[in-house]
């Protein structure tokens, strides 16, 4: 950015940002969409808080003129697949996502020439490009029910997530050729300090996101999406919950079940390196002042953004 662009956006030290942005979100007739990841205070200014689906179908029915993501640029761009006509905003253009990042659309491509006659299944935590090279859309909360709804005799591409292609085909007895991501939040779970939290904890449950490797996931009571861990919190009958996710989660859960403890489950370190260094770009500031100036806005060559609507399509009349 050249500096008189920098000095364009800064803000002015008096304004409340918890009042200007509800403010802007009334002129600009903008619903403001956050994923459970983001920072508590982004959560709490948003219309609508959800996981990657909840977020799809939301963007799907909106009637708003402005949509402002607070999340990553999979989930804007998601967004724009689906609303094409409408100016689509990320607070931060450079939240990423490793698993996006590590399938490079030339590699999908090169990947299927090899898997001729593969269905091809990709989870939203993927670019526009990779997914317009895909038959059916998932997220984490209906991956399974997508696989099963595959013909039995059909063999099966899963992209980019090993870990939840891995916990699909032991739900689903489905044999599939997984391309080799990951999620650099979720491998990095520690099982020796899980163990030990589980000791020392005896009462807790371990819910879990399927990201996780397949030997800390062996430790889990309960395995699902960020949605189906929250509502699990809530209606288990136990008082005491290790969870194995990115901790932004922790901020609806303590409001959804006040009185429960939450303990997020510890990284391979020593530092807070569960915290999705992508999602966490997004600031109440960034916000802001993506709303003030209408930028940075989301944007798609055409004949990409109508492949990647086709399986995107289907995905949500599957669920
Ligand atoms: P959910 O769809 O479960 O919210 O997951 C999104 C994600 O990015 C997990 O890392
Ligand atoms: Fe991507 Fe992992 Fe961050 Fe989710 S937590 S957005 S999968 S890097």
């Amino acid at each position: 950015m050249d500096p008189s662009e920098t000095a364009l956006r800064t803000i002015d030290p008096r304004l409340d940002l918890f009042e200007e942005i509800p403010r802007l979100k009334r002129e600009l007739h903008a619903v403001i969409l956050a994923h459970y990841y983001q920072h508590g205070e982004v959560q709490d200014l948003a219309d609508f808080v959800g996981d990657s689906l909840a977020l799809a179908q939301q963007a799907q029915k909106t009637t708003a003129d402005v949509i402002v993501f607070c999340g990553v640029h999979f989930m804007a761009e998601t967004a724009k697949i689906l609303n094409p006509e409408r100016l689509v905003l990320l607070p931060d253009l450079a939240a990423g996502c490793s698993l996006a990042d590590r399938c490079p659309p030339d590699q999908f491509r090169a990947f299927l020439d090899k898997h001729p006659g593969h269905f091809v299944v990709t989870y939203v935590n993927s670019s526009a490009a990779v997914k317009a090279m895909s038959d059916v859309i998932c997220t984490s909360s209906n991956a399974v029910q997508i696989v099963e709804r595959i013909p039995k005799d059909t063999p099966i591409v899963f992209a980019p997530d090993q870990h939840l292609g891995r916990f699909v085909m032991q739900k689903t007895g489905r044999q599939m050729v997984l391309w080799p991501g990951s999620c650099q939040v979720h491998e990095i779970f520690s099982e020796k300090k899980l163990v030990q939290l589980k000791v020392r904890y005896p009462e807790a449950e371990v819910v879990a996101h399927p990201e996780c490797e397949e030997r800390v996931l062996a430790h889990a009571d309960f395995i699902g999406s960020t949605k189906a861990m929250l509502d699990r919190v809530v209606k288990s009958a136990k008082k005491q919950f290790i969870v194995v996710t990115e901790p932004g989660i922790l901020h609806q859960m303590g409001k959804a079940a006040p009185g429960k403890e939450l303990i997020p489950a510890p990284p391979d370190s020593g530092c807070a390196c569960n915290e999705c260094p992508h999602m966490k770009l997004n600031t109440v500031e960034k916000l802001y002042l993506c709303m003030r100036d209408q930028k940075p806005a989301l944007t798609l060559p055409e004949d990409v953004r109508r492949r990647a609507l086709a399986p995107l399509t289907r995905m949500l009349e599957w669920s």
